[in-house]
């Protein structure tokens, strides 16, 4: 019974991915063309994402789910269709958006991604699938089923934000960028990647968000095991905009220059404190011990700790003492 309701699910969350991408058809997806056209994603990249529209009404989804024998039921579990409190009848989760199917690990739709596509729409910039049954967004990777097998060729995963730089990446052939949908990059996502990749190669936005998520999801990485590195983007953009302005070569040229983790964070920590006062030192040590902490590996623990000693003119022991106090 309860392998039956799953199953169905998902053949239900299958068959809307279908149904957004058939919409794309539809006259009134005039607006989401207009929206690709003017981010410059192609017909190539439509098809491979499997990018639809959600038409701007109440109830469209609903009507054609029930009438394909899903019930009201199932369309609240999967997140497809929502229900006001006290109110019996339900309507359509995602309306008027380009549609994003988020996979799992083998392929099938979980759930999706929902941007808006008229600018004067101040509400959120995208709409996301909630938590249920079939979408943990805390376990999901976007595109990890698409750079699973890239990744022993490239020797790492790349990691960015959001749906769009992943697309643009994939579009640079950069076949190994995924993407935790957001700045919250969880334990669990490491864990996941760790299945099928040592290194981590990072790509956040280069703003205030993505440089925080950076210090937190290097510190995630480094206790799953694994090695990090950064990749520092012109300020203010992200990968699509690099795409967008450079061209795959720009990108690539950005992509392939990226710094090891615990160097990286020196930096940055360094450039927010004033090394020349002692509260600073202690605020940029602390910042990067921070990050070095969840290391399982002693031996690569106490090498960052030498180079970091180096670097603020401190005693090793020092650090080591200060690193300990934090474990
Ligand atoms: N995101 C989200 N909900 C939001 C904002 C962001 O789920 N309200 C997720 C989306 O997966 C998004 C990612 O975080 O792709 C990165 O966010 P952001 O950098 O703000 O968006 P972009 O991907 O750059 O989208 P765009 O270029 O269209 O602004
Ligand atoms: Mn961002
Ligand atoms: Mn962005
Ligand atoms: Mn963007
Ligand atoms: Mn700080």
């Amino acid at each position: 019974k309860r392998r039956e309701w799953r199953d169905a699910g998902m053949r239900l969350l299958g068959d809307c991915a279908e149904w957004f991408r058939q919409n794309m058809a539809t006259p009134q997806a005039r607006q989401a063309h207009d929206y690709l056209q003017s981010r410059e994603i192609d017909a190539d990249a439509v098809a491979r994402f499997q990018l639809g529209y959600s038409p701007d009404s109440w109830d469209t989804l609903c009507q054609w789910a029930q009438r394909q024998g899903y019930s009201p039921d199932l369309l609240l579990a999967t997140g497809m269709a929502v229900q006001k409190e006290g109110h019996k009848t339900i309507y359509d989760r995602f309306r008027g958006r380009l549609m994003f199917p988020i996979w799992d690990e083998l392929g099938r739709v979980v759930g999706f991604s929902a941007r808006v596509l008229d600018p004067a729409i101040k509400t959120s910039k995208y709409i996301n699938s909630p938590e249920s049954e079939f979408f943990q967004k805390g376990s999901i990777l976007y595109a990890f089923n698409f750079a699973r097998q890239s990744l022993k060729q490239f020797g790492h995963a790349l990691v960015c934000e959001g749906q769009l730089d992943v697309i643009a990446c994939h579009r640079a052939g950069l076949t190994h960028a995924i993407a935790a949908q957001g700045t919250a990059f969880t334990a669990n996502h490491a864990r996941l990647l760790k299945r099928s990749a040592n290194e981590v190669v990072l790509a956040f936005d280069a703003d205030t968000a993505g440089e925080k998520a950076a210090q937190r999801t290097v510190a995630l990485l480094h206790g799953a095991g694994m090695s990090v590195s950064v990749v520092t983007l012109p300020q203010g953009e992200d990968p699509d905009s690099v795409f967008r302005k450079g061209g795959a070569s720009a990108l690539q040229q950005i992509m392939s220059n990226s710094q090891p983790a615990v160097p990286y964070l020196f930096q940055q920590s360094s450039a927010h404190h004033d090394l020349a006062r002692p509260e600073g030192l202690s605020a940029v040590v602390n910042d990067v011990l921070a990050a070095i902490k969840p290391i399982e590996d002693a031996v690569i623990r106490t090498a960052h700790c030498q180079w970091l000693s180096q670097q603020v003119n401190l005693p090793e022991r020092v650090l080591f003492d200060a690193l300990q106090a934090l474990r």
